[in-house]
């Protein structure tokens, strides 16, 4: 990682992760960054701003109501020439006040007066971050653009397992880097990615669904657009945020999904398809709500058309990738899909393993390709799985030359 000639205004605000944004610092000054810390005052009770300005070999700012020593007003002046506003850990109430445009300090007034990319590293407690008010106030946020890093799921400082660890600092590196150098090695490709699940209806009211949240096709469609790629994301019903720079073609059932991909298929060059598609529908779903007076019925059920097996068999030159959910015998579930849907790529979650598969910010995969390759990877965010499968994606492309 080369940061040489960058300027980074580093936020560091009241949490016990506090103390990890100490390695961060030097890890980014080591990669060559200039970094000009600015603590909270509840951050100053965790660490001292002494070590902070050791290692950056500069004042740490704490004050609002200082003068530069060129007489710059303080919250203008520290983001004025910086590539990049980084804020680890940030806390919930930060999160709140930036998502609420409140400026009652100097990090809260610099997010405000500032017009340089912004990258948030959310660390607090899992119960705090599943919060509706924190998930709004982020989504708030990642619809202005603040890009968010994190939090990894495990043990936290109070003793509790869930979301809201701050990022590993590799992790967040990464994300620097994709903000301050971004790769364009998707450039020239036209990727289609599948998401989320499927509604099939019943009546007007019910439908059958399943798991899926949509955040691993999301973060491919993210990453797939970040690395240069036009991006169509074919969407099943989802709480997400559409993926900047990505357009999005909202569906519901499995046959709208199967018309949107068909209609932007002929442009497509790489196609993923990470949806969790319902395998069948009512044959005859009801035009009126079902009376509870009346008495159960069975639901008769057709076979919905597999839509990746349809993609697979007129490929040409297209990168196919396809995903399989599973639970036992992955491997050999996965080869087989591979196979008889003629995929280049299957990427296979172990559903049953701690933090992989359905609703989870993580997962477990492995990835299959057709010399009978198996690249396991372990517990990894969703974002950073995605940008394996993608790398996997350029490689092939070298290998074989230009799309179709
Ligand atoms: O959305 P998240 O909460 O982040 O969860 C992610 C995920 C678990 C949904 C995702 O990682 C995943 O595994 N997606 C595929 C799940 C699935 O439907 O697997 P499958 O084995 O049933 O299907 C195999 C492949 O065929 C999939 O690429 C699927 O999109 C495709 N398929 C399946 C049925 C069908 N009728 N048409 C299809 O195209």
């Amino acid at each position: 990682m080369n940061l040489q000639g960058k300027e980074i205004v580093l936020g560091v605000t009241g949490s016990i992760a506090a103390y990890k944004a100490v390695e961060l610092l030097r890890e980014l000054v080591k990669a060559g960054a200039s970094v000009k810390v600015v603590m909270t005052e509840s951050a100053r009770r965790f660490v001292a701003p002494l070590t902070f300005a050791t290692l950056s070999r500069q004042e740490v700012m704490t004050d609002l109501f200082t003068l530069d020593y060129d007489a710059k007003i303080r919250h203008i002046a520290a983001t004025e020439g910086a590539d990049l506003l980084l804020v680890a850990p940030a806390t919930a109430n930060v999160i709140g006040r930036f998502a609420r445009g409140l400026a009652d300090d100097l990090l809260t007034n610099l997010f405000l007066a500032s017009t340089r990319p912004v990258l948030l590293a959310p660390a607090m407690d899992a119960d705090m971050y599943r919060h509706p008010a924190v998930q709004e106030n982020l989504e708030r946020l990642r619809t202005w653009g603040v890009r968010i890093v994190g939090p990894a799921e495990g043990e936290l400082a109070s003793g509790m397992w869930g979301p809201g660890r701050l990022a590993e600092i590799q992790e967040i590196l990464k994300a620097v880097t994709e903000i301050l150098q971004p790769t364009n090695d998707l450039a020239g490709e036209v990727v289609i990615v599948t998401a989320g699940p499927t509604h099939e209806p019943i009546d007007p009211v019910r439908y059958l669904t399943n798991r899926s949240s949509g955040k691993m096709g999301y973060a491919i469609a993210q990453v797939a657009a970040d690395r240069g790629a036009q991006t169509i994301l074919v969407s099943g019903p989802t709480a997400l945020t559409a993926p900047r720079g990505v357009e999005v073609i909202q569906v519901e059932t499995a046959l709208e999904m199967r018309a949107a991909m068909l209609d932007h298929l002929p442009k497509a060059t790489v196609v993923i398809k990470a949806a969790a598609v319902s395998d069948y529908r009512l044959s005859r779903p009801s035009t009126s709500k079902v009376k509870k007076s009346e008495k159960p019925q069975t639901l008769q059920l057709v076979p919905n058309p597999d839509i990746l097996k349809e993609i697979g068999a007129q490929k040409g030159a297209r990168i196919v990738v396809g995903f399989a959910a599973e639970t036992g015998d992955l491997l050999r579930q996965a080869g087989r899909k591979l196979k008889e849907k003629n995929l280049d790529l299957i990427v296979v979650n172990d559903i049953g393993a701690e933090g992989a598969g359905f609703s989870h910010d993580t997962n477990v995969v492995s990835i299959l390709d057709l010399d009978g390759g198996v690249e396991q990877l372990p517990l990894l965010p969703k974002r950073q799985v995605a940008r394996r499968i993608l790398d996997r994606v350029v490689r092939l492309r070298q290998e074989r030359g230009s799309g179709g």
